[in-house]
């Protein structure tokens, strides 16, 4: 069903957006963890997109994307008054939140608007929130007005020092994890690379580490087998098992190399696309 854009707001001029949806049913379910899949075209492929909020008084919901290739400039182009052709979820299992203590939630790039409602849903329940984001640069930053009106301490990164530490966001993880040992789970939302070093870094802790994959997906219901993982040796698909599983068991390289499968084809299509 058509899903009317009700605002539009851009965070990184030309690169990142968030979009506030009308959609009532999807706004009515949705917990933290969730995602949807998105159509722009009908001939066009679905995409995955975290719920980054939601509204169920006002039925919506909201969604954060980086411009990255085809559907993702699809999306860019639409504005308030457009609708999304489809508008596919709550799909995959929300987060695991109970009331233990002190979390600290990562969030890197995109990843931490979607980090931003994991948090959110920790913050409600009573937990103690550490939040922990990076960017390049101070512009790059999102949501940290919104993190700072919930979470207990936020930590901010940059890796040029323009803002915050200079310097990675595991950095600022390894220095809070020394001085608090009451953290019962560390929780990480961003690129691949990033979610790969948090776990590494929490390793030695011996703390619970729970990351949020993002192989490419095709149907998000189970069926296909495009978002195969590798988790703790056994095969799991994203988009029904998860997407967040435990950091210390995921096979990062495989995914990276998952990632990278069809750049020439993404390339051709972006290039195509924008003649
Ligand atoms: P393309 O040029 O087609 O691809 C660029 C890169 O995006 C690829 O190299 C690949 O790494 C990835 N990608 C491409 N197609 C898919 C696909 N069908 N499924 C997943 N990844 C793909 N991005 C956000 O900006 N915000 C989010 O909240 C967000 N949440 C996600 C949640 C989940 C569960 C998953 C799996 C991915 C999420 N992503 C999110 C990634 C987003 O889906 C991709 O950036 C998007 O599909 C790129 O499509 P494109 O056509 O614009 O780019
Ligand atoms: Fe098809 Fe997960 S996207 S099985």
């Amino acid at each position: 069903m058509p899903t009317p854009i009700l605002h539009k707001e851009s965070l990184i001029p030309g690169k990142t957006s968030k979009l506030v949806l009308h959609a009532p049913q999807i706004a009515q379910k949705a917990r933290p963890g969730h995602f949807v899949m998105l159509r722009m075209s009908e001939q066009g492929e679905r995409i995955p997109l975290t719920i980054a909020d939601t509204d169920r008084e006002n039925g919506t919901i909201t969604i954060v994307y980086l411009v990255m290739g085809k559907s993702t400039a699809m999306l860019e182009a639409l504005g308030v008054g457009d609708a999304i052709l489809d508008v596919c979820g709550p799909l995959g299992h929300p987060t695991h939140i109970e009331k233990r203590g002190t979390v600290v939630c990562v969030g890197g790039g995109t990843g931490i608007a979607a980090m931003h409602h994991i948090a959110k849903g920790h913050a409600r329940i009573g937990n103690k929130v550490v939040g922990v984001i990076g960017a390049r640069s101070k512009d790059l930053l999102l949501f940290e007005n919104e993190l700072k009106s919930f979470v207990d301490e936020l930590l901010v990164s940059t890796d040029d020092g323009s803002y915050g530490h200079k310097g990675l966001v595991t950095e600022l993880l390894r220095d809070r994890l020394e001085k608090d040992k009451d953290v019962f789970e560390v929780v990480a939302v961003g690129p691949v690379p990033m979610m790969a070093a948090v776990a590494e870094t929490t390793r030695p802790f011996g703390v619970k580490t729970t990351v949020s994959l993002n192989p490419i997906m095709v149907d998000g219901i189970g069926m296909c087998g495009a978002c195969r993982v590798t988790v703790g040796g056994k095969t799991k698909f994203a988009c029904v098992d998860g997407p967040e599983f435990d950091g210390h068991e995921v096979d990062f390289p495989e995914l990276r190399r998952r990632l990278a499968a069809y750049r020439e084809q993404e390339t051709i299509s972006i290039e195509e696309y924008r003649r």
